[in-house]
């Protein structure tokens, strides 16, 4: 019993951190590199697709509240990441975190949830990136010879499935696993490059929105009111409940500042530049996402806005239809970004985990030229694009946001639990206000949680207990930190 609750000791950790050699993944990213991942991951579907619909169907204009409520809570696990991060700077990110303060069950929850988050984050962006390939072309006039996403139907395990197998998402899938494999420098020049495109074309939705262009100031004061509509009777229906329902499906838009921390053994500075790069992009996007929420709701009544493309919309709303185009644009180079992040995270995540034993050891290999997770990054190229061709985009959103608040909450209580127990360890950067702000991200995660819908939370529970179907039967018998005669000593 105890053996589940062995903890891995924080020296041990900080010796792999500091490992070098051919067989370890290769320092070469500076802190500009770092706050590029963290834009290049938070910002994408959420922004581009979801304020709408979380506008028309919760919270109405009172959608820049649950922006506010869902930042802050995404500040003060950010907070807390921060101190880990500069404190254990290792690609296991909150897996490794929970492993050093709760035990190795915790850990491997955390590591199972992060493949929620950045697994399954990938596939559905994926899914909404197709959408904005097939916009674009369509605002081109281009017509496809085939269809981008034919039906095909499977048998598995003697039942037949249906898939919409989605051609233009497995596209994007290969292309960037591809790029993760080559090279972790090349990856983020890519993302670099995404991230100046999505950004400009942010700036250019909030320009476009203020701007007085034919003697029009196109925000409509009307469509702010009344601002928090009255709740129709029943849960998340606007209203208050509506806000917080809204702010659930909003968090997905800042997914993605964690992953940061994932590429600690790729900075050269981890220790300065990790804190950095997550509070950085994090505060920029927070900022951002207030701002562009509370003009698109100016620009059209909240009602109109549950559509595939509702920023796209508020600019051809103002009648600037190259602004439509810039933000399809935007939209794809956005989204692009988001996937590479997230399956870097991801392999990153799982390669620490093989090396801890509690995964196969051919996850954890790194290719001799690459320096990269090579085998890990192939396979997790084929799970994305099978869930991408599965599930639909709403389910996987939530499933998405839920592993990943999990995933906050037990990195806030990490932190406390660290100043309680190992008051005096070097700490880089220290989370103001603990216990207070420990306290209050758990608590938003845990409410957030709450507020999903329930098949996402039949899909989570299914989920977790798979991942300990595993653990028990792989992962107790290989696990490393087991064998440290240390180990369970470490545990109060
Ligand atoms: N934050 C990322 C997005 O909105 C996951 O696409």
């Amino acid at each position: 019993m105890a053996k589940l609750f062995a903890v891995k000791p924080l020296s041990v950790v900080q010796k792999e951190a500091s490992d070098e050699g051919e067989h370890t993944l290769k320092r070469s990213l500076g802190p500009i590199n770092l706050i590029t991942l963290g834009v290049g991951a938070i910002i994408g579907a959420g922004i581009f697709v979801l304020t709408g619909t979380a506008a028309a169907q919760f919270a109405g204009p009172a959608i820049v509240i649950s922006f506010i409520i869902a930042g802050t809570g995404c500040v003060f696990a950010g907070l807390c990441y921060a101190e880990f991060a500069a404190m254990i700077p290792i690609a296991g990110s909150a897996y490794t975190y929970g492993y050093t303060t709760l035990g190795e069950l915790v850990a491997w929850i955390i590591g199972w949830a992060l493949c929620l988050e950045y697994a399954f984050g990938a596939a559905t962006v994926a899914v909404g990136w197709s959408g904005y390939v097939s916009s674009l072309l369509g605002f081109f006039g281009v017509r496809l010879p085939f269809n981008p996403t034919p039906s095909v139907t499977l048998a598995l395990w003697g039942h037949p499935f249906s898939a919409k197998v989605d051609i233009f998402a497995l596209a994007a899938i290969i292309v960037v696993s591809t790029i993760l494999v080559i090279g972790v420098r090349e990856s983020a020049n890519f993302n670099s490059a995404a991230v100046i495109i999505k950004v400009s074309v942010v700036f250019i939705f909030i320009g476009l929105a203020i701007s007085f262009a034919f003697g029009h100031w196109h925000i409509m004061m009307a469509n702010w009111h009344p601002f928090i509509p009255k709740n129709q009777g029943h849960f998340g229906a606007f209203g208050w409940s509506g806000i917080m329902r809204g702010a659930s499906v909003v968090f997905f838009a800042y997914i993605g500042f964690d992953a940061v921390s994932t590429a600690a053994q790729e900075s050269r500075n981890p220790q300065r530049d990790l804190p950095f790069g997550i509070l950085g992009s994090l505060v920029l996007c927070t900022l951002l996402y207030i701002i562009v929420a509370g003009l698109l709701t100016g620009l059209k009544p909240y009602s109109t806005l549950n559509t595939a493309a509702p920023v796209a919309d508020g600019a051809a709303a103002i009648g600037a239809t190259w602004g439509v185009c810039m933000i399809d644009l935007g939209a794809i180079a956005g989204l692009a970004s988001v996937m590479l992040v997230m399956i870097l995270g991801q392999t990153r995540v799982l390669y620490t985990m093989s090396k801890d034993g509690l995964l196969p050891p051919w996850v954890g290999r790194i290719h001799p030229r690459f320096r990269t997770p090579w085998l890990v990054t192939i396979a997790v190229g084929i799970l994305v694009a099978f869930l991408a061709a599965f599930f639909n985009i709403s389910f996987l959103g939530e499933l998405v946001s839920l592993g990943t608040l999990l995933a906050f909450a037990i990195v806030c209580l990490g932190v406390w639990v660290m100043r309680v127990r190992q008051p005096d360890i070097p700490r880089p950067f220290r989370t103001p206000w603990v216990p207070f702000v420990p306290l209050a991200g758990i608590l938003i995660s845990l409410s957030l949680m709450v507020s999903t819908d329930t098949p996402a939370k039949v899909g989570f529970t299914s989920w977790l207990v798979i991942g300990l179907i595993i653990y028990f039967s792989y992962s107790v018998k290989h696990s490393k930190v087991r064998q440290l005669p240390t180990a369970t000593a470490s545990r109060r």
